[in-house]
């Protein structure tokens, strides 16, 4: 693969930063709800990275379990379809659970899988964190409850986000051309 020059659109110490204020938020509306204890559920592979870095700043007892479904396929456009290659989830009725992902775009994942927890599970509660919203993109009606970054209609790799399965070891986020 051709080496290729990469615009940072947010370094290490600025994802680290806004990571570490995303946390505190969290334990903190959990405390009032009086939470004993939080199923993070995960969104493969995007959002390996992003959940390994929120979870450690949180202090609340944390459940981790793991999804790995996309709406995208290898291409830059979201194909539409949902891709639910890994959907094993235990038994989490009535917990409090939080969906981590990468980047909320269409839409179609984070409402996808809101829709299967709450059919399978009945939570107390369910929310949605994401590092990256283009909110620009938005085809169906879904709204992240705690956001990283805003961002426009531009490509992003890096920090767990590939380009066709490439860069997502970039300890930063970039721009793609
Ligand atoms: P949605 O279902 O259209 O909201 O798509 C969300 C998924 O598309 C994310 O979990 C990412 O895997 C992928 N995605 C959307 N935008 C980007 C991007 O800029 N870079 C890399 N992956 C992206
Ligand atoms: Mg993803």
């Amino acid at each position: 693969m051709k080496p290729r020059k990469l615009k940072v659109l947010y370094s290490k110490n600025q994802i680290q930063k806004r990571t570490k204020i995303l946390a505190g938020k969290i334990d903190n509306d959990y405390k009032k709800k009086k939470s004993k204890m939080l199923v993070v559920v995960s969104v493969l592979k995007g959002a390996f990275i992003f959940t390994a870095d929120l979870i450690r700043e949180m202090k609340m007892p944390v459940q981790l379990e793991f999804v790995r479904i996309s709406s995208y396929g290898s291409a830059k456009v979201s194909s539409g379809k949902i891709d639910a290659p890994l959907l094993l989830l235990p038994n989490l009725t009535g917990k409090d659970i939080l969906i981590v992902e990468d980047i909320v775009d269409s839409g179609r994942t984070i409402s996808f899988l809101k829709e299967y927890i709450r059919g399978q599970f009945k939570p107390k509660n369910l929310k949605v964190a994401c590092l990256l919203n283009k909110q620009t993109r938005r085809e169906v009606d879904v709204k992240p409850d705690y956001v990283g970054f805003e961002v426009k209609d531009q490509f992003l790799i890096g920090y767990g986000l590939d380009s066709a399965e490439q860069y997502r070891n970039l300890p930063y986020l970039a721009i793609s051309d």
